[in-house]
């Protein structure tokens, strides 16, 4: 059986594959950050040299998008610099690398589904600094590194510690009370259940797949007003949603207005999510357990 080191033990994705891991025949140990920060190269390599895994998966991350504008190096530090470090690492004591990127390296103004291949542009500082792990783990690596790309990822119970949430349950939240509330229709995604996530990452895991750049994702596209709608359906909320253009803008800062993923080499393996509704559909199952 071989063993999986997990970063990011408390996180939405990483709780999904702790508890996935055994059924996919897959052993894991995992830490939180006060055990393991990603920025500490040393404790890094401390944690593989105790726990001889095959495989090192991190899903840390500094994802609050607003928060990368302001704290730029704080950034970079665990979206880039982190990541490189711990390629580097892997390369050294020889154990498969997996890291998740993100749909925010693309411009959305490409005007279809983002293909693995795709040229990233990223609009901001949360892009530029996944997009900068990206090149770096792949280039300290190659041979070794999966870089894992997800949408508007939801999952647990109380959704990602660092953002506070999630969509879904912020969303939900911001409705008490009100009969109506405005939501972005501009922006088009591929929202992702961590659960869908977590399953598709270990069977890319169990499968030949080569190391490169993968696209894992919720199948289909929807605005986020649609989402929204779509949840309080599933959670028999009957506030009205307004869809509003924002053009993309949030204050000085600029989202990609259309940044759905295709997954197209997942796919050629037989590696492929459910589509966003059943996404949905299985987080409200979890939910209300
Ligand atoms: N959430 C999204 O909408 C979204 C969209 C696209 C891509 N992604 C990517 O998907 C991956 C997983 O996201 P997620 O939503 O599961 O994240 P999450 O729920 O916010 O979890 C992130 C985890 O990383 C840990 N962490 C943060 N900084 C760390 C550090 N310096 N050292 C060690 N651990 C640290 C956090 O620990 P603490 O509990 O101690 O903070 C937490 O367990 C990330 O790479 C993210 O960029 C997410």
């Amino acid at each position: 059986m071989k063993k999986i080191l997990l970063i990011g033990k408390t996180g939405q994705l990483g709780g999904e594959l702790i508890k996935d891991a055994s059924v996919f025949n897959f052993a894991i140990i995992s830490f939180d950050r006060t055990e393991l920060d990603v920025t500490n190269e040393a404790q890094v390599e401390e944690k593989i040299i105790a726990s001889q895994p095959d495989i090192l998966i991190n899903t840390s991350a500094f994802h609050v998008v607003p928060k990368c504008e302001t704290e730029p190096a704080a950034a970079m530090a665990v979206n880039f610099v982190a990541v490189d470090k711990i390629a580097r690492l892997c390369k050294k004591h020889q154990i498969k690398f997996v890291t998740y990127s993100t749909d925010y390296v693309f411009d959305g103004e490409k005007g279809s589904a983002y293909e693995e291949n795709d040229s990233p542009k990223p609009l901001q500082i949360y892009g530029i600094s996944k997009l900068a792990g990206e090149y770096a783990a792949v280039n300290a690596y190659p041979e070794g590194t999966f870089i894992i790309r997800t949408n508007g990822l939801y999952g647990g119970a109380t959704g990602s510690p660092d953002k506070g949430g999630n969509f879904v349950l912020n969303i939900i939240k911001e409705a008490k009370g009100k009969n109506i509330i405005e939501v972005s229709s501009e922006q088009i995604v591929s929202p992702t259940y961590a659960g869908d996530l977590s399953q598709a990452t270990l069977k890319l895991l169990g499968s030949r797949a080569e190391p490169g750049i993968y696209h894992l994702v919720n199948e289909g596209q929807c605005s986020w007003a649609e989402f929204t709608q779509t949840i309080f359906r599933l959670a028999g909320i009957e506030t009205e949603v307004k869809p509003v253009d924002r053009g993309g803008a949030s204050g000085a800062m600029k989202r990609p207005k259309f940044s759905v993923l295709k997954n197209t080499k997942a796919k050629a393996l037989g590696i492929e999510l459910p589509s966003w509704q059943e996404g949905l559909k299985s987080y409200f199952n979890f939910l209300n357990k």
